[in-house]
């Protein structure tokens, strides 16, 4: 078995930082399930947002930060995030990555709850294949070995510490590495729901192996739903930027709904449009609502957004002309494996960054254009913690923690679209107890695959557990808070302003 200081599993902006900077002090390896360029960051539109221009500020970042995660947000993790992303995307240009600019100066897009335009892109609408792009090339250029095609099947524990994984790969060759530290960057897992903007290997595969490892996992009720995934074709992000440019969402009678549900209007926070959205094509038979791009050129649009533009003339549709069909898809997850601001989870020897940990950054909603920051920033901090060996790291959380017992009722073994369907209908934008019981009793009853042979088995039962702990959770938290709506407790409870945990 090969040994070595580190394993980072995952490749988004988050496993590559870290791995890049792991690799200038220990030995360094880095496993991925598809290709390394192959992420949630990779099909990133809006931008990575900081406070790098004269008329902002860290602390005005902070604000936005905190009232967009409705009271649930851990202020000491905001204040890091905000006050340490300049310097982590000074780093970013450093590696490589080109920002547009103009001038000399850095372009800046505007995205909802933002009370400045901060918000840096790449290639237009194309900034996530451009940081994977770089990261990838200073990967490659780093001393750290790679392991592609390579699936996680699940975290080793030994006295109550974990020392490395065990892993799967497309071949059927199944083998373990080891090290004095793991770091879980594998993202969230939008493969729980019907529409998703996530791509297919989103399955949350490092929050289940956490889980079943015995860490902490928290705040899993709070899915975010992006408002704007086109409703043509396959599912495909229209970036929160076209609004920010001064699109405008319509419904069925052409009416700009948005004013009548809040005073920021198409820029009001995402929890806030998805549900208005959700609302609206309830009351159309379920027709997705439009946006409206018609007061900007065909050739600021295709200069603008590309990557979408493209999309749009590969469907026939010229936005510059007519009204495009959109609706809510599920996006980013706000919760993860629990972790302290050093990336530090409730077992030793465990990491996580990005998507897959809850840092308690995003609270209850996270804010556009945080999350490939979040990347960068605590994953620039778990390198500055990670354990030698021997040494004690796990802080203690003070989060209300639930066990969760699972009993498999042996019913016949679905595939993802049946859980797809469920979470979707039963756990989506719009809650109520009914419709979150028959779901968590539904998800006991299915029992995972009988034979956990190959990468699509594992997947499978990775969002069976994962829903379950989603249902739970959402069932109670009897209170609607940011991206977690309950038809049946619609006001926000201040009793219930914490964290939620769960453990095997
Ligand atoms: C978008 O471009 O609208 C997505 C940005 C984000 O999710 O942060």
């Amino acid at each position: 078995v090969k040994s070595y200081d580190v394993i980072v599993v995952g490749s988004g902006i988050a496993g590559l930082f870290t791995a890049i900077k792991a690799a200038e002090t220990g030995r360094v390896v880095l496993v991925t399930k598809s290709q390394l360029e192959e992420s949630n960051t990779r099909y990133a539109q809006g931008g990575i947002a900081a406070a790098t221009f004269v008329d902002d500020d860290p602390a005005l970042h902070m604000q936005d930060t905190l009232t967009a995660g409705a009271g649930l947000c851990d202020e000491e993790a905001v204040r890091i995030l905000c006050t340490e992303g300049p310097d982590r995307i000074n780093e970013l240009l450093r590696l490589g990555v080109d920002f547009d600019s103009q001038d000399g100066e850095l372009k800046r897009g505007l995205e909802a709850a933002h009370s400045r335009a901060r918000v840096l892109h790449a290639g237009g609408d194309a900034t996530g294949a451009h940081i994977e792009r770089a990261l990838v090339r200073a990967l490659r250029a780093a001393n750290v070995d790679v392991y592609e095609h390579t699936y996680l099947v699940d975290l080793v524990v030994q006295n109550h510490a974990v020392t490395g994984v065990s892993l799967l790969q497309d071949t059927g060759l199944a083998f373990s590495l080891h090290a004095f530290s793991v770091v879980l960057a594998t993202g969230g897992a939008g493969q729980l729901y019907r529409h998703t903007t996530n791509p297919a290997v989103a399955t949350g595969d490092g929050v289940a192996a956490a889980f079943r490892a015995g860490a902490l996992i928290a705040d899993l009720e709070f899915y975010q739903f992006h408002p704007t995934a086109l409703a043509v074709g396959d599912t495909f992000l229209v970036s929160e930027a076209v609004r920010g440019e001064g699109a405008v969402l319509r419904n069925a009678s052409g009416e700009a709904f948005m004013t009548r549900y809040d005073q920021r209007a198409d820029l009001a926070p995402r929890d806030v449009v998805a549900r208005a959205i959700a609302t609206e094509m309830l009351h159309q038979d379920g027709e997705p609502v439009t946006l409206d791009a018609t007061t900007m050129s065909g050739e600021f649009l295709s200069q603008r957004f590309p990557t979408i533009n493209n999309h749009l003339r590969s469907l026939d549709i010229d936005w510059s002309r007519s009204w495009v069909p959109v609706t809510p898809a599920a996006h980013y997850w706000m919760g993860g494996v629990r972790t302290d601001t050093w990336g530090r989870t409730s077992l030793a020897g465990l990491f996580a960054v990005g998507e897959a940990a809850c840092t308690g950054v995003h609270g209850a909603n996270r804010l556009a254009s945080n999350s490939l920051l979040e990347g960068i920033v605590f994953g620039g901090r778990v390198v500055r913690h990670l354990v030698a060996p021997g040494e004690a790291n796990e802080p203690t959380f003070v989060d209300d923690v639930q066990q969760l017992h699972f009993a498999n009722a042996g019913q016949a073994v679905p595939d993802k679209s049946d859980v797809r369907d469920l979470m979707w209908a039963n756990v989506g934008l719009i809650r109520d107890k009914g419709d979150l019981e028959t779901a968590y009793k539904q998800l006991q009853a299915w029992s995972a695959p009988s034979t956990l042979i190959n990468q699509e088995q594992h997947e499978l039962r990775n969002l069976i557990t994962l829903g379950r702990i989603v249902a739970a959770a959402a069932l109670a938290r009897e209170e609607s808070r940011g991206a977690h709506f309950r038809s049946d407790f619609n006001p926000c409870d201040p009793s219930q302003q914490r964290h939620r945990a769960f453990t095997r």
